[in-house]
C-alpha cells in the first residue's frame, strides 16, 4: 500500500484513488497541458506566502520578505508576490528584464551575482532597483564608475561571508571561508576600503550588509547563529565608522521536505529566532538596523510544487534491476544529478495499491545518471500512467534545460480556475536560436 499524505500539497486530495489539486484531476491537466508538466497548488504558494508575512513582523524595525526568484520565476508568481508587497531578487539582467516585463515595481528588486557585468550594474541603476549587493571590491569600483557617469544614486548592501557552517549540501553551502560569496567577515582590510570607497562617493549609498549561509536548512538555531554573528559584526562597524547600518539581509536557506521522513524548517520558529536577535541587539543600542530583510526561496514554491509525467513503459534488466521509464528527466530536474537530491515519487492515477517492487524512475537522456528516483517503492505502475514527483516546485523549472533535445515542459498554477503560465516549448521555440542556412 503506498501512501503519500505527508508530501500532499495543500489542495492536494485523493478521490477513487487519482490525486486532484482542488476541483482538478491531475491526470486530466497532464493529458490537457502535455508531460512533463509542472503543475503548482495556488493554495500552498499564498498560504507560504502569508506565513512569511505574518512570521516577519517587528515594531523596532521594517521587516521585508524578499522572494529568491532562482528558485522559480514566472510573471503570474511576480503578480502573486506584488499582491503581498514582497520583495523580489534576481541575479542577472536576464532576471530583471523577465521580473520588470510582470510589471514589478522596480524599485522591490534586489540584485544579486558574484560577477555581475557593468551591463547588468547599468541596468539596474538607470531602472532604479531598491539595492545592489555588491559581492566584492573590484565590483565596487565598477559600480562606482557607471554610477559617476550616470550621475544616479544607488543603495547598496555588502555581501558578507559570516562563516557559518549550514550543515548541508557542500554545493548550496555558502558560508565557508573559501566560499566564492560575498567578502568574508574577517577581511576586515578589504571591506574597510569599501565602506571608505562609499563614503568619498556622492552616489553609492552603503546602507548594510547582506549574509546568506546556504540552502535547506532544517536547523532554526543555524539562523540565530547568522543572525547573532552578523549583529555583533554590524555593531563593530557601527562603532569603528560612527554610522548607522541601515539595513541586515539575513538570506533565505529554509528547507522544505522532499521525502516521507524529511525534517522541514519551522518557518515561524526561525523568524522568530531571527527577530529577537534582531530586537534585542536594537534595544539595547549596540546597532542601528532600521529594516529587516530574508529572502527565501525553495520555502516559498517548493512543496506546493509537482512535476507530472508520463510512463512510458518499464524494463526489468537481466541483473535484475527494475526501471520505470518517464517522459522527461534530468533536463526538467537536474537536482538528483547534481546534488544527490531525493525525492518521493508516486502514480497520480493510481494513488493505493498493493504492489510493493522498488523501481529506479529514470528518464529519457543518454546518460546513466539520468535518474529522477532510486530503488524507491512507487506502487503498481503501467503505460501510460501518470507519474508524479513530488515537491519539485524550486530549482526544477528555473534549472532545466534542453539536453538531448528535450523540450521544456510548461508550468501550471491551480487554484480556483487553472492558468497556464509558463507555455510548454515547443519544437520551433527550441530551434528559435539556430542559424539554419537559407533554402
Ligand atoms: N539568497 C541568496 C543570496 C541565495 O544565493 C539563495 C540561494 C537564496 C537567497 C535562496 O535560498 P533558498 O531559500 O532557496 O534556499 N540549486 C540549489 C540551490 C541553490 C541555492 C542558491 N542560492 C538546489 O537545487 O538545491
Amino acid at each position: 500500500m503506498i501512501i503519500r499524505e505527508n508530501m500532499k500539497t495543500k489542495a492536494m486530495k485523493t478521490i477513487n484513488n487519482e490525486l486532484y489539486i482542488g476541483n482538478y484531476r491531475l491526470k486530466d491537466l497532464a493529458q490537457q497541458y502535455g508531460t512533463p508538466l509542472y503543475v503548482y497548488d495556488e493554495a500552498g504558494v499564498r498560504d507560504k506566502i502569508a506565513r512569511y508575512k505574518k512570521g516577519l513582523q517587528s515594531n523596532l524595525f521594517k521587516c521585508n520578505v524578499v522572494y529568491a526568484s532562482k528558485a522559480f520565476l514566472a510573471p503570474y508568481l511576480c503578480d502573486m508576490l506584488i499582491e503581498n508587497d514582497f520583495y523580489i531578487d534576481g541575479v542577472s539582467i536576464g532576471d530583471m528584464y523577465l521580473i520588470q516585463k510582470s510589471g514589478y515595481p522596480m524599485d522591490h528588486i534586489v540584485l544579486h551575482g558574484n560577477n555581475k557585468s557593468n551591463e547588468e550594474l547599468t541596468y539596474a541603476v538607470k531602472n532604479g532597483v531598491e539595492y545592489i549587493v555588491v559581492d566584492n571590491k573590484s565590483e565596487l569600483k565598477r559600480l562606482i564608475k557607471i554610477e559617476e557617469e550616470l550621475k544616479k544614486n544607488v543603495k547598496v548592501l555588502f555581501r558578507i561571508n559570516p562563516g557559518i557552517h549550514a550543515h548541508t549540501h557542500a554545493y548550496i553551502e555558502t558560508s565557508l571561508l573559501d566560499s566564492k560569496f560575498g567578502e568574508s567577515i574577517y577581511d576586515l582590510d578589504i571591506i574597510d576600503e569599501m565602506i571608505k570607497l562609499c563614503m568619498e562617493n556622492e552616489y553609492v549609498e552603503f546602507n548594510g550588509f547582506h549574509a546568506h549561509i546556504g540552502s535547506q536548512i532544517t536547523n532554526a538555531d543555524s539562523f540565530a547563529s547568522e543572525a547573532s554573528a552578523m549583529l555583533k559584526f554590524v555593531n563593530k562597524i557601527e562603532k569603528q565608522y560612527n554610522i548607522d547600518v541601515n539595513t541586515l539581509n539575513l538570506g533565505g536557506g529554509f528547507a522544505i521536505k522532499y521525502l516521507d521522513d524529511d525534517n522541514e524548517i519551522n518557518i515561524e520558529e526561525a523568524l522568530e529566532k531571527m527577530i529577537a536577535a534582531v530586537e534585542s541587539e536594537v534595544k539595547a543600542g549596540n546597532v542601528h538596523i532600521k529594516r529587516l530583510m530574508i529572502e527565501p526561496g525553495r520555502s516559498l514554491v517548493g512543496d506546493s510544487g509537482v512535476t507530472l509525467y508520463r510512463c512510458g513503459g518499464k524494463k526489468k534488466t537481466y541483473a535484475g534491476k527494475e526501471y520505470i521509464f518517464i517522459d522527461g528527466g534530468m533536463p526538467d530536474n537536474i537536482r538528483p544529478a547534481l546534488y544527490d537530491a531525493e525525492y518521493t515519487v508516486g502514480v497520480a492515477n493510481r494513488v493505493e495499491s498493493d504492489e510493493k517492487r522498488t523501481y529506479d524512475v529514470v528518464g529519457k537522456c543518454c546518460e546513466s545518471g539520468d535518474i529522477i528516483a532510486k530503488g524507491v517503492e512507487v506502487g503498481e505502475v503501467h503505460e501510460g500512467d501518470i507519474i508524479i514527483v513530488y515537491s519539485t516546485g524550486a530549482y526544477c523549472y528555473s534549472m532545466s534545460m534542453n539536453y538531448n533535445g528535450l523540450t521544456r515542459g510548461g508550468v501550471i498554477f491551480v487554484g480556483d480556475t487553472v492558468k497556464e503560465v509558463i507555455k510548454k516549448q515547443s519544437l520551433e521555440d527550441l530551434v528559435s536560436t539556430c542559424v539554419f542556412k537559407e533554402k
